[in-house]
């Protein structure tokens, strides 16, 4: 199933600590925005990546987008305070696709076949959402104490891609735009339409470079990979 992909890149990093935009930080010597970029650049079925950006780093990314060979950038958007206003700004573009994938830059990880099933479910149902089930013991808690243990079969986790029917997509934002409503994720605003939002299991190691512990396990995660090929 085609699609396009809109890469929110206007963080600032602050978890990370890095004084910088974690996005150029370097993986095994290339910016983690570089990794991400190269999935959807590499995937037949990726038409076309819309990215948001701070103003004063656009210069910088589109000197990375030549020197790595990344042709299928359309647009690079003005990113907003929030990460929703950085998609929302892309959402408001991006056209000639029935499919639109979010996915955050910062998750370099994502496996090819995962975004494959997230673009068949959004054209089949309408919203699709990559997420793992949870591995630990589940607690409810207030003020540090256990209000009550949360049965684990119904819990996921919940990553990015989110994809999206372009029309859902625009409706859900355009609605949360209208009623000051900010969402977590692209999912919660599809929710609040009353429209379902399915589940597409993903892997564990579609994981979202946050903190300094996160480069340890990107490491890890090239190095294992390398290993398999
Ligand atoms: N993002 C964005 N615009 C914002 C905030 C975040 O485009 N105003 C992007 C980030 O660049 C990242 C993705 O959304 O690719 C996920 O956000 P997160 O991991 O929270 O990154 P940061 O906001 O940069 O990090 P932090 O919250 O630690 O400052
Ligand atoms: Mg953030």
């Amino acid at each position: 199933m085609k699609y396009e992909v809109i890469l929110p890149a206007a963080g600032s990093g602050k978890r990370m600590g890095a004084g910088e935009n974690k996005l150029f930080l370097k993986l095994n010597g290339i910016p983690i925005l570089i990794h991400t970029l190269n999935v959807f650049q590499e995937d037949q079925d990726c038409s076309g990546i819309w990215l948001a950006a701070k103003p004063e780093e656009q210069d910088d990314i589109r000197s990375l987008l030549d020197e790595y060979g990344i042709t299928k950038v359309k647009s690079i958007e003005t990113g907003g305070d929030e990460r929703q206003h950085s998609v929302q700004a892309c959402v408001k573009v991006v056209e000639g696709t029935d499919i639109v994938l979010v996915h955050d830059a910062a998750r370099p990880f994502i496996h090819k076949e995962v975004i494959s099933r997230l673009a068949d479910e959004a054209d089949r149902s309408g919203a699709a959402v990559a997420g793992v089930r949870a591995k630990d013991t589940m607690k409810l808690v207030e003020d540090g104490v256990i209000q009550e243990t949360v049965n684990r079969e119904n819990l996921w986790i919940i990553q990015t891609p989110q994809a999206f029917k372009s029309s859902v997509l625009k409706e859900a934002e355009e609605r949360a735009e209208a009623d000051g409503f900010l969402g977590t994720d692209e999912a919660m605003l599809v929710e609040r339409l009353g429209h379902p939002v399915t589940i597409v299991e993903s892997t564990y190691d579609n994981i979202k470079m946050t903190t300094v512990d996160d480069l340890i396990f990107g490491e890890a995660i090239i190095k294992s990979r390398q290993e398999e090929n």
